[in-house]
This record gives structure tokens, sequence and C-alpha cells, in this order.
């Protein structure tokens, strides 16, 4: 980053604190580029995942300096299964590392830890890891970040119908009652307003299943930056980006 550049985002991180009704309530990033971060170092994919944690860290820092209230976090998708086994477990271990090093200062920031997605298929060491780390942060009020984890929005969808069917089936609820309140309630997000930004790293564009029915009226924001080298600064640009765009939702 050259020296205008850092200027305009020490301008932006002003105009930011300045403009606090025009903050986005909830950014969804797909964090993309571990391995090719990892391979453009001549590393293992791996040490490109654990370079990926330490980026989260500076993410959640400055979101919750800024007052965002909603962050979901793509760790892992429905689809990442289909990786090398070692890959895939070298991710858990990491996943269990990152909540175990910093759920306690997660708490002492106010974060409140959540996640989306079908945790009963990872094994029972991650799950103990997540609910210990949802327990103990439950009472926080500060930024909320929620972890995706085995998401995929089909997936995710697809549980909603037979959540909603179920219901319908034993008569605590009618056909009529449906409605897209009911359907986003059911969701996994239930409760979490719309997705109002979503960033993706790496040079990649698309959504590859992520949030698609909350992202209906996102603002897209996309970056070659590989997810290791993502930072505040980055967010906040981001973020003053999202500002200057004017979301019509179909009206004029
Ligand atoms: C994102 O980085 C992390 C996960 C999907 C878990 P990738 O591992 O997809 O990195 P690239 O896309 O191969 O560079
Ligand atoms: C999306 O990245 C999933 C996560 C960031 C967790 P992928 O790297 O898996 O997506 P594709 O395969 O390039 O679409
Ligand atoms: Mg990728």
């Amino acid at each position: 980053m050259n020296i205008s550049e850092k200027i305009t985002v020490r301008d932006n991180l002003k105009n930011l604190h300045n403009d606090g009704d025009n903050m986005p309530q909830h950014i969804g990033i797909i964090m993309d580029g571990n391995g090719r971060w990892a391979e453009s170092r001549k590393l293992p994919r791996t040490l490109g995942h654990r370079a990926g944690v330490d980026a989260i860290r500076d993410i959640i820092t400055k979101a919750s300096n800024l007052g965002l209230q909603y962050l979901t976090l793509y760790a892992f998708s429905t689809e990442n299964w289909k990786r090398p086994e070692a890959e895939v477990s070298a991710l858990m271990k990491l996943l269990i590392e990152y909540l175990k090093k910093e759920v306690r200062e997660l708490h002492k920031n106010n974060v409140r830890i959540h996640t989306i997605g079908d945790i009963t298929k990872f094994p029972e060491s991650v799950r103990e890891e997540i609910s210990r780390a949802k327990e103990l942060t439950s009472g926080n009020n500060g930024l909320c970040v929620n972890i995706a984890l085995n998401y995929g929005s089909r997936d995710e969808i697809v549980r909603a119908v037979k959540k909603i069917s179920n219901k319908i089936l034993c008569k605590e609820m009618d056909l009529k009652d449906i409605d897209e309140d009911l359907i986003s309630i059911h969701l996994d997000t239930g409760g979490i307003p719309q997705v109002d930004l979503l960033i993706r790293t790496s040079g990649e564009y698309r959504l590859s299943n992520f949030l698609l029915w909350q992202c209906a009226y996102a603002e897209l924001w996309f970056t070659d930056v590989y997810w290791p080298d993502f930072n505040g600064e980055h967010l906040v640009k981001a973020i003053h980006d999202f500002q200057n765009r004017q979301r019509r939702f179909g009206g004029v």
C-alpha cells in the first residue's frame, strides 16, 4: 500500500466513525486464498490456513472497534469435504486450536460466538470446543462472530424445509403460514439480519454456496488479496465503498 492509499484509508476510517448510520449491520466474508498464499511462498497449504487464522484476529478486532453487529465468516463449506483427508483434519485441528487460544480474549472483548452449518458431522472434540465457546460468550452483546462450519446454503435450505414440513405434519403450523419471514427464521441465521456487505478475497467472483438467501440484496465487494494478507485496512476500504453505494432494493 503506498502513502496516498494509506492516507485514504485513514480518512476512510475517520468517515466511518462519523457516519455511524450508514454502517452495514451484517458483513459476510468468504475467506479465500489460503492455499494459493502458501503455494506462492512454496509452503504447504496447511501453513496458508494457519496464516489465514491469524488474519481473522485483526479482522474481528477491527470489526468490533467499528461497532459492527454481525460478522459471518465462511470457514468450512459442505463441499470442502472433497479435499484431501490430511487437509480436512488439519483444518479441524486449527479450529480447535483457534477456539482454545482465542475464546477468552474474544469474551473479554464482549464478542459473542455463534455458528451456522451442520456441525453434527464434525468430530466430537471439535463440537465440544464450539459449545464451550458459545456458552462462555452467550451473554455478550458486542459483535456477533458467526462462523460458518460445514455450511452450505443449499443444505441449510433443505434443512429449513424439513423443519417447516415437520411442523406442518405435526399440525404446529399451517401451509398458509409459510412466507419469507417464516423461511428466514428457520434458516441457521434465524434472528440475524440479512447480509448488507459480502466480501470475497483471492480474486474469485462467485458465492460458492454461501448465504444465497441472506445475500439477496447484499452489496458485493471483491479483492485480489489472498485471505492471509487481508487486514483491518482492507475491511475499512470495503465498508467505505459500501457507504458510497446506492442501494435501491428494487425501488427507484
Ligand atoms: C480458503 O482458502 C479456506 C478454506 C476453504 C477452508 P482455500 O484453501 O480455498 O485457498 P485456495 O482457494 O486453494 O487458494
Ligand atoms: C469457499 O471457498 C469456502 C470457504 C472459504 C470456506 P472454496 O475455495 O472452497 O470455494 P471454490 O471451491 O473455489 O468455489
Ligand atoms: Mg479456495
